[in-house]
């Protein structure tokens, strides 16, 4: 990233907090194959659940609660769901990709240190929902938000996170006792891994790749051509340029 001259309100951050900010989000990945047998520690945890709970929310909401699950029994039942899942999934793989999806590890549920669900409480602030009386479904993305300082948090602290949504939501609810009027948000395999993966792993198994994106970039309206500039700066950029370690 291009070192900024300005520093902005005396509370700017300098080019190395900058860069490990960048560095967390381009080195951030889904892990399901890399867990080590290492316990994670408490102190830790708590950083990245304070980081998580710091996260923005609809009208200040603050939707989430996080489950933290260690039993291996549980974990295994967990497994089983998705095992079953994914068995319902692969109907609706096209043909030609079903031995392939077959063959990824798409889960590290029984080998990570930990699991944690982070669910919605749809009903916390039922009384003045503060920007969800249009869009009531801002408390799930305000969940999402939870989920992804969480991430961040946790490459930064070495420590892999795998998100497995291919469970059946109702199962996973009664597994866990998880009230009607809770939604489970994120099903997180938690643990420190032997490495992080330079790049996502569905792309290294060739089941899609990073989607160019100046191609993404619309101006004014969908689909609206135009923001030439802005296009070719990020081609320049030419993909995500790290701080030299
Ligand atoms: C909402 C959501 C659900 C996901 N569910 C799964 C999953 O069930 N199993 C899995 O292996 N990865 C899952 N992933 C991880 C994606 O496959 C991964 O983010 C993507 O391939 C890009 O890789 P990266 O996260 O390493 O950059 C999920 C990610 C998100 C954001």
């Amino acid at each position: 990233m291009q070192a900024r001259t300005a520093a902005v309100g005396g509370d700017d951050f300098d080019q190395l907090a900058r860069d490990a900010v960048y560095r967390a989000m381009f080195t951030r990945r889904d892990v399901r194959s890399h867990f080590v047998a290492d316990d994670l520690d408490d102190s830790v945890l708590a950083r990245l659940l304070t980081a998580a709970h710091h996260a923005p929310s609809v009208g200040y909401m603050q939707p989430w609660n996080f489950i933290v699950i260690r039993d291996a029994t549980r974990r295994r039942q967990v497994r089983d769901l998705f095992l079953a899942a994914r068995e319902q999934e692969l109907p609706v793989i096209e043909a030609e990709r079903q031995a392939l999806y077959r063959k990824l590890k798409l889960e590290g549920i029984c080998e990570s240190a930990l699991n944690l669900c982070i669910t919605c409480d749809r009903q916390r602030s039922k009384n003045s929902p503060l920007g969800r009386w249009h869009n009531p479904e801002m408390d799930l993305y305000s969940t999402v938000c939870a989920v992804q300082n969480f991430w961040l948090a946790a490459r930064a602290e070495g420590i892999g996170v795998g998100w497995v949504s291919i469970i059946e939501t109702e199962a996973l609810k009664r597994l866990l006792s998880i009230p009607e009027h809770v939604t489970p948000i994120a099903y997180l395999c938690v643990g420190r891994v032997s490495e992080f993966a330079p790049r996502p792993d569905l792309e290294a198994h060739g089941w899609g790749k990073r989607l160019p994106l100046p191609e993404l970039v619309m101006s004014e309206i969908f689909c609206g051509a135009g923001e030439a500039p802005l296009k070719s700066a990020i081609a320049r950029l030419g993909g995500v340029e790290l701080p030299k370690p």
